[in-house]
């Protein structure tokens, strides 16, 4: 076999592919076959975000009608869920990503590095890290913007962004111009994304992100 080149190539490949099988495959799921998952009934746990409860405040009887009993982990982890399937199924991550990488001064823009850590939870499977960035990284969205913009973002993103190319996504209201389930579900869902960082709010403190926007102006 080692006569031929192909045979000397062929036993490489094969040497090359169990290494990197090994090596990215088997020795991090040894590392962390003991851990857990988190449930996004275990998130509830933690707490809920703030506009979680200020849609319930603002939208009671909508709100009521939509996830029966107010304000629960129940119904918190519930709009959890139910943000992520609207995600996924409007394919919004084919135009944002949800991981800042830690090359090309990404931090500076949209927050903290992600960390491996961050998704290992129910809600972060599979991830979705997104190949494309036709809209920002939404990683660090939690508590960027109101419910309110999001309200009318959602609605119509050229009204509030005049030059975005952001589809609008007029499902998510009721016809009274007010968000359904499905509305406050996704506004439920961005106000949760980056809200386990300890720096969080983030856009409202004085992290690199807050200080790159006061040095640009
Ligand atoms: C065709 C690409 C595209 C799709 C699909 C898309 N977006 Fe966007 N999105 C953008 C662009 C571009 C922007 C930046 C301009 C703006 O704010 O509208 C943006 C902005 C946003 C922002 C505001 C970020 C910030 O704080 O400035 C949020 C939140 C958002 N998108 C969520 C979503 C969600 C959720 C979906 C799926 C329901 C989605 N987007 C689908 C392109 C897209």
């Amino acid at each position: 076999m080692f006569e031929s080149k192909a045979g000397v190539f062929l036993i490489a490949g094969l040497g090359c592919f169990g290494l990197a099988f090994v090596i990215m495959g088997l020795l991090p799921w040894t590392i962390y076959m003991d851990q857990e998952e988190v449930t996004v009934e275990g998130l509830a746990e933690l707490g809920y975000v703030p506009e979680f409860v200020e849609l319930a405040e603002r939208f009671p009887e909508r709100f009521n009608a939509c996830f029966p009993g107010g304000v629960s982990k129940a119904s918190y982890a519930a709009a959890l869920k139910r943000g992520r399937e609207i995600y996924v199924a409007e394919a919004c991550w084919h135009c944002h990503s949800q991981q800042v990488r830690p090359v090309s001064s990404e931090d500076r823009r949209w927050g903290p590095v992600s960390k491996a850590s961050e998704y290992m939870n129910e809600l972060q499977r599979p991830v979705l890290f997104g190949t494309r960035r036709v809209g920002p990284d939404l990683s660090r969205e939690a508590a960027r913007r109101s419910n309110d913009w999001h309200l009318a973002h959602f609605y119509e993103p050229v009204n509030v962004v005049p030059t975005s190319v952001m589809p609008s996504y007029g499902w998510f209201y009721d016809e009274d111009g007010y968000p359904n389930r499905d509305g406050m579900s996704i506004i439920t869902y961005v106000q949760w994304l980056g809200s386990w960082l300890d720096e969080y709010p983030y856009y409202h403190g004085e992290g690199p992100a807050a200080v790159a926007t006061a040095e640009t102006g």
